[in-house]
C-alpha cells in the first residue's frame, strides 16, 4: 500500500517551543523504517521535513485573541495542500506533527480529496484528552490548537484569507461525521459546544464503563459503515505515564495498549484515509530524557498497524 507522509515542524499553535522537533525524532526512532520494512509501506514524500520558517511573517499579533494567526492560518494552508496532493493520489496519508493546530491543515486537505475522488465526506476520530473545538470566542488560552474543530466544522469562520479564511466548505467536516474518544479536559465553553451540535464523544468515563472494544464499536457505528476515516491522535490522548512529554498532559488517560488497539481497528476497517500523530514534545521531559525517550517510544505504536 502507498502511504504519504507529511512530516511537520510546526509549533505556532501553542506556546511551549520543541513540538516542531518530533518528526525528526519520531524518524531517528525508526519510524520510516518500522512502516517500510515492518508494514510494508511504499512511502511517498517522506524525505523532508517541512519547517514552513518562510510562512512566518515578523509581526504577528493576535486577532480575535488568536495567537499567530497568520503564521498558523499560511503553515496550514500548505499542510491542506500537500495532504491533498498525496490523498488525491490514492494514498493513506500519515501526518507527523507538529501541535495540533496542524490538523487545520490535514483534514481540510483529505476532506477536499476525498470529496473529489471518491464524492463522500469524511469522518473524523478525533483521539485526545481535550476537544479542541473553542471559537476564538471561547477559547481561555487564544492557543489555537485548542480550536482546530470549530474552524474545521464551520462553527467558527472568518472571511479574511489571513484568518483561515480560504477554508471554504470542500475543506471542512459535518458535526455528525466527528467522534472523540479519550476526552477528559474539556473547557466549559466546549462542553457547551458539544451538546448544543450533538457531538458524539467518548469520554475516559465511557471507556471505563464499556471498555475500549465496546467503546469503538459505538465509534464505529456512529460514523457508518464504509465511511472514509481521518484519524487525529493527539499523543496526550495517552496517559502521562506513557506519554509524559507533551504540552498539555492530563492524567487519567488511555493506556498505550488502547491507543495501539484504536489504531489498528480502525485501521482494520478498511476505511482509512488519513492518521495525524501530534504534539510530541521531546523537548518536555517532567523528569529527565526518558520521557522524552518514552513518548517517542509510544509514537511509534500509532501509525496504521495490524499484526496479522
Ligand atoms: N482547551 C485548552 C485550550 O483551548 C487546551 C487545548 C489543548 N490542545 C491540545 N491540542 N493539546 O487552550
Ligand atoms: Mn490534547
Ligand atoms: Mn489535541
Ligand atoms: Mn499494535
Amino acid at each position: 500500500e502507498d502511504l504519504g507522509v507529511v512530516a511537520v515542524g510546526f509549533s505556532g499553535g501553542q506556546g511551549k517551543p520543541g513540538v516542531d522537533a518530533a518528526p525528526t525524532a519520531l524518524i531517528e526512532s525508526g519510524l520510516l523504517d518500522q512502516l517500510r520494512d515492518e508494514l510494508g509501506y511504499n512511502l511517498h514524500g517522506h524525505d523532508t521535513v517541512h519547517s514552513y520558517s518562510d510562512l512566518h511573517p515578523a509581526q504577528d499579533p493576535p486577532h480575535r485573541g488568536m495567537k499567530n494567526p497568520r503564521a498558523v492560518s499560511a503553515v496550514t494552508r500548505r499542510i491542506a495542500e500537500q495532504v491533498y496532493n498525496q490523498a488525491k493520489e490514492g494514498r493513506l496519508v500519515l501526518t507527523l506533527g507538529g501541535d495540533h493546530s496542524v490538523a487545520i491543515g490535514t483534514i481540510a486537505g483529505s476532506a477536499k480529496a476525498i470529496r473529489e475522488r471518491l464524492g463522500r465526506e469524511i469522518a473524523v476520530i478525533w483521539v485526545d484528552a481535550h476537544a479542541d473545538i473553542n471559537t476564538p470566542e471561547t477559547s481561555g488560552s487564544g492557543n489555537i490548537h485548542g480550536m482546530p474543530v470549530s474552524f474545521l466544522t464551520g462553527l467558527a469562520r472568518e472571511d479574511n484569507e489571513e484568518f483561515f479564511g480560504w477554508l471554504k466548505d470542500e475543506h471542512r467536516i459535518s458535526v455528525k461525521k466527528l467522534v472523540y474518544i479519550g476526552l477528559r479536559d474539556v473547557d466549559a465553553g466546549e462542553k457547551r459546544i458539544l451538546r448544543e451540535n450533538g457531538i458524539k464523544a467518548f469520554s475516559m468515563f465511557d471507556i471505563d464503563r464499556h471498555g475500549i472494544g465496546r467503546v469503538m464499536e459505538m465509534a464505529l457505528a456512529h460514523i457508518g459503515s464504509d465511511t472514509p476515516i481521518h484519524l487525529s491522535f493527539d499523543v496526550d490522548a495517552l496517559d502521562p505515564m506513557w506519554a509524559p512529554s507533551t504540552g498539555t498532559p492530563v492524567r487519567g488517560g488511555l493506556t498505550l495498549r488502547e491507543g495501539d488497539y484504536i489504531c489498528e481497528v480502525v485501521h482494520q476497517t478498511g476505511s482509512l484515509v488519513a492518521v495525524d500523530l501530534v504534539e510530541v514534545n521531546p523537548r518536555l521531559a517532567p523528569e529527565n530524557d526518558i520521557g522524552a525517550h518514552e513518548t517517542v517510544r509510544a509514537g511509534l505504536h500509532l501509525p496504521p498497524h495490524s499484526h496479522n
